[in-house]
């Protein structure tokens, strides 16, 4: 079941200085969801936002704000997060041995969970987690920073996802995320492997041309990897 693409603009590629301005820009541009990257120093080498900043993205924005933890032991931050106003909360694979408890806290707090997992990480440790979860994210990059070049064989690593998703009774009910070097060269492979919700960071804010056409440029290169497997 082929579901319409959504561009989830990540802000860490964005003007932090005039962060309002730009999640606004984002969203007269089109974006679908805002992407929130959090990040703790731990997990990742980078260190980035916690739950002021994303409140402030929400007070910029009714578009949904899709949190991506990138932190070790996230249960003890989720609750800030759904309060700071998250829709979506995103977890590692890698980061939480107890998954099932941790998904339920998200939804006790009022979010939708996802589950993210690192390059390395086959998609059969999902097996069980897909009944749970509402999206799974397959980084596409080693989370840590933005501007970094595509995995080539994440493309793959979709098409197994979609196929466990598809032998598990989840396929078309679990939005599949991509996240990392995606843009207008990238995006047809993606979504043609199944992605349907693509983060672009660099590539949107990053880009020389205006983000109206940056993010114009991206749906394009999406849609057109629709139409050619249709
Ligand atoms: C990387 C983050 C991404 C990042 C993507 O760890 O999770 O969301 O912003 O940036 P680009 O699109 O520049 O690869
Ligand atoms: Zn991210």
């Amino acid at each position: 079941m082929r579901r319409p693409v959504r561009i989830a603009p990540s802000i860490l590629s964005a003007d932090f200085g005039a962060l309002a301005a730009d999640v606004q820009r984002a969203a007269a541009a089109g974006a679908d969801w805002i992407h929130v990257d959090v990040m703790d120093g731990h997990f990742v080498p980078n260190i980035t936002i916690g739950p002021a900043v994303t409140r402030a993205v929400r007070q910029a924005t009714d578009l949904p704000v899709d949190v991506h933890l990138m932190i070790e032991a996230p249960e003890r931050y989720i609750g800030a997060f759904a309060q700071a106003g998250a829709d979506w909360i995103t977890v590692h694979q890698e980061t939480c041995p107890h998954l099932h408890r941790v998904v339920q806290g998200i939804r006790e707090a009022g979010a939708r969970p996802g589950v993210a997992l690192n390059p390395s990480t086959p998609v059969e440790t999902l097996r069980e987690a897909v009944a749970w979860v509402d999206l799974v994210l397959v980084m596409t990059v080693n989370p840590g920073f933005g501007g970094q070049s595509f995995i080539p064989r994440s493309v793959d690593k979709l098409r197994r996802l979609k196929r466990l998703l598809g032998e598990e009774g989840r396929d078309g009910e679990v939005e599949i995320q991509v996240d990392g070097g995606i843009d207008p060269s990238t995006a047809p492979a993606v979504v043609a492997a199944g992605a349907n919700v693509l983060v672009a960071g660099s590539a949107l804010f990053g880009a020389t041309d205006p983000l109206g056409e940056a993010m114009a440029r991206l749906r394009d290169a999406a849609a057109g990897a629709g139409r050619t497997r249709a």
